[in-house]
């Protein structure tokens, strides 16, 4: 996909706040610190789109970038950081069910698990939570530069077991892998 033009749109905490353009929207779903921003930036080709950070739970808003004038890609904030008071973390879940739930542009959901670890309980219950209201998603597992194509091999069975589910793409931002499998995927639900 040739990207031509990327802005940042806002940030939105209620949807009052979210952009009302129509664009249709690819959000990214999944746990402080599992690679959403640095993925957004690498489909992108550019590092600096969405800010990534070694600190986890740095995003408490959804950042909606416009990219070519088409489409949005949605930056939601991550889930189940530790380090926040159980307040916080409830309002974000809120703000990110409410987002997912209601909104009409959605047209697929990324959610991103950590392809060295099984996925946690917060993770079984978003891909439940999909499953359960219908709404298609995609699985990405990040980090796969982390281990040995031996060990992927074995997370990926792992983890498609666990989640009861093939839609599973491998990906690095540092290496590319899975690059053109998500991007391919992500155009055919924008149907544009
Ligand atoms: P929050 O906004 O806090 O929810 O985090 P996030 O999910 O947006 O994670 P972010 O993109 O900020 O990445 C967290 C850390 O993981 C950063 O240090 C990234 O450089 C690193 N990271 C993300 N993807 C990859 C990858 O594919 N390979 C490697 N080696 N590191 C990655
Ligand atoms: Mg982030």
């Amino acid at each position: 996909m040739k990207i031509t033009e990327v802005t940042f749109v806002r940030g939105a905490v209620k949807p009052q706040d979210y952009p009302q353009n129509g664009y249709p929207e690819i959000a990214f779903v999944g746990r402080s610190n599992v690679g959403k921003s640095s993925l957004i930036n690498s489909l992108l080709g550019s590092q600096k789109v969405a800010r990534t950070s070694n600190t986890p739970g740095r995003t408490q808003q959804i950042n909606f970038f416009l990219i070519n004038q088409q489409w949005h890609f949605v930056d939601l904030p991550g889930y189940g950081y530790a380090r926040v008071s159980k307040q916080v973390r409830r309002q974000l879940q809120y703000m990110i069910q409410n987002y997912l739930a209601q909104r009409d542009a959605l047209m697929l959901s990324i959610l991103l698990v950590d392809s060295r670890h099984l996925p946690s309980e917060l993770d079984l219950q978003a891909k439940l939570w999909f499953e359960q209201r219908a709404k298609p998603f995609l699985v990405v597992l990040t980090k796969s530069d982390k281990l040995s194509n031996n060990e992927l091999r074995n997370q990926l069975i792992k983890i498609k077991a666990a989640l009861g589910t093939e839609q599973v793409i491998p990906y690095s931002t540092v290496t590319g892998l899975g690059k053109d499998a998500l991007w391919s995927t992500i155009l055919s639900h924008l149907a544009l």
